[in-house]
Parts: structure tokens; sequence; C-alpha cells
């Protein structure tokens, strides 16, 4: 199957990485976001990542031109229907998930194929709420988009081989390395990363050490290129919550279950680098 439009369900973080890369990489890409006032902001993320790529030498200005004429904005679900791939990137949250795929399986004809750019939840249980379940996988982007090397495809125990095929070339086509697994909470790398990244808050809320010592060790320690906080504050602990959350429901395993440091800070609105404050404060 050849693909050359590609839909984005989500302009967060993620879903305007991802949506830059696709258009990077040649891609007609169409991203929703759910009101205009955020869909600008997604937009103005994207361009402020490609200048940065642009001063870098990444790609030259007329190249620069070409890739944000390949990206259209819009906040209607059915402007993605005849995209050949749609990948969804909306808040960590499986009912929200599964509202955003009842209603792409309605918009789009069944060869139209469909990812979910999910941390940590299970393809197989978003997929039970589609007329056509083996044309969902799960297909993993890390942060940033544009730099990050992997992707981690995950196949549902309905995703058919064919849908593996098409994430795969696809991937690839981006540049990115594949790797493979099975539907378990956090894949390959979140169940490695995240009780790593919780320990870190409770070694602070231990009062182990400072924030910046703890962050400092795995730098130089580990030859990390974030401490675990910085890296927190990254990927957002509003994020980074929910990923635990969910992998601590299906598991019920202690080493997910998010530190109340980690829970207080989110309701306070300190979600990291994108709200200002997390760990660290960030000028806006
Ligand atoms: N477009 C193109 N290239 C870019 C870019 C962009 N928007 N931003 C940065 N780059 C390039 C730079 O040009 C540079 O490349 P060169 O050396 O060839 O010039 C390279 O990327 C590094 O950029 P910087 O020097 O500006 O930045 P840095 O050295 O401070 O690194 C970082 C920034 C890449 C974020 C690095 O700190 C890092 O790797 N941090 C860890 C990130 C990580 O672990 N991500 C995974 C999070 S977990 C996840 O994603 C999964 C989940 O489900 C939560
Ligand atoms: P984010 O909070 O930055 O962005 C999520 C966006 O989804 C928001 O802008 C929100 O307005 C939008 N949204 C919510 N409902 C929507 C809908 N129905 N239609 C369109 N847009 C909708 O979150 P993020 O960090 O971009 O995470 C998105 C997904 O990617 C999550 O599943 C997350 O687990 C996963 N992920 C995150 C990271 C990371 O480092 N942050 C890395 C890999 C994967």
């Amino acid at each position: 199957m050849k693909i050359t439009r590609v839909g984005v369900v989500g302009c967060g973080l993620m879903g305007s990485g991802i949506a830059e890369v696709a258009a990077r990489y040649g891609y007609q890409v169409t991203v929703r976001e759910v009101s205009s006032e955020i869909l600008q902001q997604g937009l103005a993320r994207i361009e402020s990542s490609m200048q940065r790529g642009l001063q870098r030498g990444k790609f030259s200005a007329p190249e620069h031109e070409a890739v944000r004429s390949r990206i259209t904005g819009t906040t209607k679900l059915a402007d993605l229907a005849h995209s050949e791939l749609v990948i969804e990137a909306v808040v960590e949250n499986m009912e929200l998930k599964k509202i955003v795929f009842r209603e792409l399986d309605q918009l789009c004809p069944p060869q139209t194929v469909f990812a979910s750019n999910t941390s940590s939840l299970s393809i197989t249980e978003m997929a039970s709420v589609l007329a056509h379940p083996t044309r969902l996988m799960g297909m993993h982007f890390f942060n940033p988009v544009p730099v990050m090397k992997l992707v981690e495809l995950v196949r549902g125990l309905r995703t058919s081989e064919d849908t593996m095929t098409v994430g795969r070339g696809f991937a690839q086509s981006l540049g990115k390395t594949v790797v493979t697994c099975k539907d378990w909470p956090g894949f390959i790398v979140n169940l490695l990363l995240v009780p790593f990244l919780l320990d870190a808050v409770r070694a602070l809320e231990l009062g182990v050490a400072a924030k910046e010592d703890i962050d400092t060790g795995v730098t130089l320690g580990l030859a990390h290129p974030m401490g675990p906080l910085t890296l927190l504050d990254y990927v957002g602990l509003d994020t980074t919550y929910f990923i635990a959350e969910a992998m601590f429901e299906e598991t019920k395993d202690a080493r997910y279950a998010a530190p109340p440091l980690l829970k207080q800070m989110v309701l306070a609105g300190f979600h990291g680098r994108k709200s200002g404050r997390g760990f660290y404060e960030y000028k806006k």
C-alpha cells in the first residue's frame, strides 16, 4: 500500500513532532486539534522546531518552505478521512483514544491504516472498538521526534501482518530504526524507563539528594543526555503520571505506582517544560 497522505490526531508535544517529521520526509500531513487556539500553538511548535533545524543546517530555506506547505491544520476529524495512514497522538487516556478511533472507524474506508502513539496503553483494547480491528497497531515515537531515531511497533492480538508491514515501511521511510514488541504495558522502552523515572522522584521525596545532584549523578555517572528529573520535565509530568497509572492499573506492580509528589505536582499544574514549571522553572 502506498502512503502519500498522513493524518495526525493531536498537535501537542508528540503530534507536532510526528507531523513535522512526516512532512519533512515528503508526506502530505493533516493534523487535527480540538480548538483553533491549541492548533495554532501546535503549529507554532512545529515552526520553532523547523527554525532550529534550519539554523543547524539540517535543510535549506526552500526545503523549509516546501515542508511547511505540506502541513495542514484542522479542527475537524473528517478532514483526515482521505489519509492512507492516521496516527493518533492525543492525551494518554484510554477512553479518549477509544472515542477518537470509534469516530475514525466511521470516517475512513476499511483500508486506512491506524496507529496509536500511546506510551503504555493496550493496542488490543483500543482496537476492540473498531469494526476492523486488524488495521490498528502501536507506533511509538520518542521525544523529540525529529531527533530520536527509534520507533517501537506494537502488535495487538488482532493486528494484521499487512498493518505491521505498512507501519514498518512508514517508520523506516522517516529514517527511524524499528523495534517490534507485543502488546504489553509500557512496551520495551517504558517498561524499563518508567520505574527509573519514578525512582528518581522517590529519591527526591526521601531526601536522598537535591534534584540537581540526582540529575548530575545520572548524566555524569551513567552518561545519559539528561538527568531523570530534567527528562520528566521534558516528557511532561502529567503524561508520565498517566503512563504510570495505566501501567500500575494493568499490572498492579508497585514499581509503576506513581509517587505522591508526582501526583501533587500534576494537580498543582506543574507539568514540566510545557507549563513553564516542573522540577525546574522554564522561561515561556
Ligand atoms: N530538528 C532537527 N534537528 C534537531 C532539532 C529539530 N527540531 N532539535 C535538535 N536537533 C538536532 C541538533 O541539530 C543536533 O544535531 P547536530 O549535533 O547534528 O547539530 C542534535 O539534534 C542535538 O541538539 P542540541 O545540541 O540542540 O540539543 P542537545 O544536545 O541539548 O540535546 C536532546 C537535546 C536531543 C533532547 C537530548 O538532551 C536528549 O537526547 N535527551 C533525552 C531525550 C530522551 O530520552 N527522549 C526519550 C523520552 S521518553 C519517550 O519519548 C517515550 C515516552 O513514551 C514518554
Ligand atoms: P500533550 O499533552 O503535549 O498533547 C496532547 C494533545 O492532544 C493536546 O494538545 C490536546 O489538545 C490534544 N487532544 C486531546 N483530545 C484530542 C482529540 N480528540 N483530537 C485531537 N487532539 C486532541 O501530550 P503528548 O506528550 O503529545 O502525548 C501524546 C501521546 O503521545 C500520549 O499518548 C503520550 O503517552 C504519547 N507519548 C508521549 C511522549 C512524551 O515524551 N511526551 C513520548 C512518546 C509518546
